[in-house]
């Protein structure tokens, strides 16, 4: 958890995400991802990626956040936005698994904020970035 709590708009989030980018554990990509969430209390997760010498236990940042949330308590569905920053060529998009674990955890509709170091922006929601995603029924329940 952060200490900042409130109303954030879109371009503060994205800053959010680039302070969280600085703590990525990145020694084989050397690839840095940074990701600021925003639950429906107002309280603000970071994530960043967490690497590890046998690849499959990578850690992206945007499930990094998700699942710091999950942890601290922040119920299924309780999620306003999420921003995604890396050093991409057009805003860096999150990878399938990251737009499955989003389809779990977060609203359909939830804006996920697609962003890069040259300040470029890109929204879409959760669904439109995982059409048809696999949920079991009574998922949350
Ligand atoms: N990565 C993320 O953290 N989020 C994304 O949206 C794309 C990929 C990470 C995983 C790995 O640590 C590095 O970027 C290179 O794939």
């Amino acid at each position: 958890m952060t200490t900042t709590n409130g109303a954030f708009s879109q371009a503060e989030l994205i800053e959010h995400a680039k302070s969280a980018r600085e703590r990525a554990y990145i020694p084989y990509s050397g690839f840095a991802v940074g990701s600021a969430l925003l639950d429906a209390a107002g309280q603000l997760y970071y994530g960043c990626n967490v690497e590890n010498a046998a690849y499959g236990p990578t850690n992206c940042a945007e499930r990094t956040a998700l699942f710091r949330a999950v942890a601290d308590g922040v119920p299924r569905g309780a999620f306003q936005a999420i921003a995604v920053v890396a050093d991409t060529e057009g805003p860096c998009t999150p990878c399938g698994i990251c737009r499955q674990v989003m389809s779990e955890l977060c609203p359909p509709d939830m804006p996920v904020i697609m962003s890069n170091l040259k300040g470029e922006m890109k929204v879409m929601t959760v669904e439109e970035l995982l059409p048809g995603a696999f949920v079991l029924k009574g998922a949350g329940e």
